[in-house]
């Protein structure tokens, strides 16, 4: 049976959702939502082990087709693999969410380790955004959602790359927002700020956090941007980052945000 608490996004977008990043943190909560909601889904991730355990667990709680396609989406060949799935599959519902951070001074990360980073935030959101985005739009209904960053909204130390990648996505989903309106397909990008998944543990950013950085969970902002679809082009998820991240990049000249955020990232690192 499938579940009852419905987003009503299936009847709009149905019979597939494709997610990306699916195994953990945010992408596992947006796959979550979708099945409650009725969806079958594609869940990429390049680890085989979590994501067919979750698809398991998906199609059998909530009675959905739920797939694992395992694939690393940075590599060069995800443009092919982005056409079978699309004629293999009705996908109305993208939602680009894997990504990498690198947290480190800018001239300490390798540029191979940027152009990776590159790879997989901008040139794989890039590629599926265009083939299953154009499918959509043939059919004149659909939904995208690419997961940015609230430091993409003004840039970040320590972050440089990172957050000029999610500058890439909020920017794409805005314009797509717009050109797309009346089509049928949606688009919206979501900033999240600090949300408590593995990367978060493992820069140790989590711990001793200055009282104006909230850390949400992956939950509410998965639930809150599928609520979003439709209704505006970007979302800062919570309450608590619309203060912090409002305050900062609306209100405060930059230059002055990026010293708040440079002197609490090097508090948070200790
Ligand atoms: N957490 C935050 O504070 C935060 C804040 C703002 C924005 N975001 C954005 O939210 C999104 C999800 O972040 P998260 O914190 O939930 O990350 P996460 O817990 O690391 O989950 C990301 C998933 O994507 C997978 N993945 C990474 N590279 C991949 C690749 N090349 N091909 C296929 N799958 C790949 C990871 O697999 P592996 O386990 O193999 O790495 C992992 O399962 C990212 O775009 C991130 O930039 C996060």
């Amino acid at each position: 049976m499938r579940d009852t608490a419905k987003l009503g996004l299936h009847a709009r977008y149905g019979p597939y959702a494709l997610v990306t990043g699916a195994a953990r943190g945010i992408g596992r909560a947006f796959a979550t939502h979708l099945a409650a909601d009725g969806f079958d889904l594609l869940l990429v991730d390049r680890e085989a082990g979590d994501t067919i355990a979750l698809a398991e667990e998906l199609g059998a709680d909530h009675g959905i087709d739920a797939r694992a396609l395992i694939c690393d989406l940075a590599e060069p060949n995800l443009s092919a693999k982005a056409e079978e799935w699309v004629s293999r599959y009705e996908i109305g519902l993208l939602v680009n969410n894997a990504g990498i951070s690198l947290l480190d001074p800018f001239f300490d990360i390798s540029l191979d380790a940027h152009l990776a980073t590159l790879d997989l935030n901008c040139r794989a959101t890039l590629v599926l955004t265009y083939i299953l985005g154009k499918a959509m739009a043939s059919r004149g209904s659909g939904g995208i959602i690419i997961v940015s960053s609230a430091s993409g909204l003004s840039g970040s130390p320590y972050f440089c790359h990172y957050a000029a990648t999610k500058g890439y996505g909020l920017n794409l989903a805005c314009g797509l927002w717009s050109e797309l309106r009346g089509s049928g397909v949606e688009a919206l990008a979501v900033c999240p700020g600090m949300t408590d998944t593995k990367p978060v543990q493992d820069q140790g950013l989590a711990a001793d956090l200055p009282f104006y950085v909230p850390v949400t969970g992956p939950e509410p902002v998965a639930l809150a941007a599928l609520r979003a679809l439709g209704k505006k082009p970007a979302l800062v998820p919570t309450w608590a980052d619309r203060m912090s991240a409002g305050l900062l990049s609306k209100l405060l000249p930059r230059a002055w945000t990026l010293s708040i955020m440079k002197r609490s990232i090097e508090k948070m690192r200790g």
